[in-house]
């Protein structure tokens, strides 16, 4: 049975010709793996209406681990959504404690990245779990501490934004990365390596 948190909905029937810009983003070869082809229709209606070709990218489906070899707090780390600058993450199972986008039985799988949202601290390491508190911080650099329970939201510290949520899939036993929530640090984007 199939579990799926997606980060979005990618297909052209689904949003028409309301698809923004941010939805169909055309991008170079280097993204082409995850990419497919749709048909769409610019101005619909309009004199101007015309059909396009679009390539519609979507986040890499990256397998990262099998839920039964989880250890309760041990993390696994892991690169999203590719091998470049700041794709720093972890992938925990929280010992019984659910969270907001958390997957498995219990919900307690969790996926975030390692970079701090407010100058790109690196949390690595910083893992922690206290009574029901299951927290990644405090960043080295300003003290941000997040709460991974509820969507990596702050706790206390310097930051102002969530730290970015990894989506995941969980298929058998299988889990995948396949999405994010919210904008690693440093990046303009999040599928473009800068
Ligand atoms: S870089 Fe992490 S709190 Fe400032």
């Amino acid at each position: 049975m199939t579990t799926t948190n997606k980060p979005h909905d990618d297909s052209a029937t689904a949003h028409g010709h309301c698809m923004n810009r941010r939805q169909f983003l055309l991008f170079s070869s280097a993204t082409a793996a995850a990419a497919s082809t749709t048909t769409i229709t610019l101005f619909p209606g309009t004199a101007e209406a015309k059909q396009l070709k679009a390539r519609v990218v979507g986040y890499p489906r990256k397998f990262l681990a099998k839920l039964s070899e989880l250890q309760d707090h041990q993390p696994i780390n892991f690169n999203y959504p590719d091998d470049g600058k700041n794709a720093y993450c972890m992938l925990v199972k929280m010992g019984n404690v659910k969270a907001g986008g958390g997957i498995g039985p219990q919900r307690d799988v969790v996926a975030f990245t390692y970079m701090c949202t407010h100058q790109g601290g690196p949390l690595q390491g910083s893992y922690k779990a206290t009574d029901e508190h299951r927290t990644l911080g405090p960043c080295p650099f300003h003290l941000s501490l997040y709460d991974l329970r509820r969507h990596g939201i702050i706790v206390s510290g310097q930051a102002y934004q969530s730290l970015p949520q990894i989506l995941l899939e969980l298929d058998g036993d299988d889990i995948y990365a396949v999405g994010m929530m919210g904008l690693l640090f440093g990046r303009n984007e999040n599928l473009i390596s800068a």
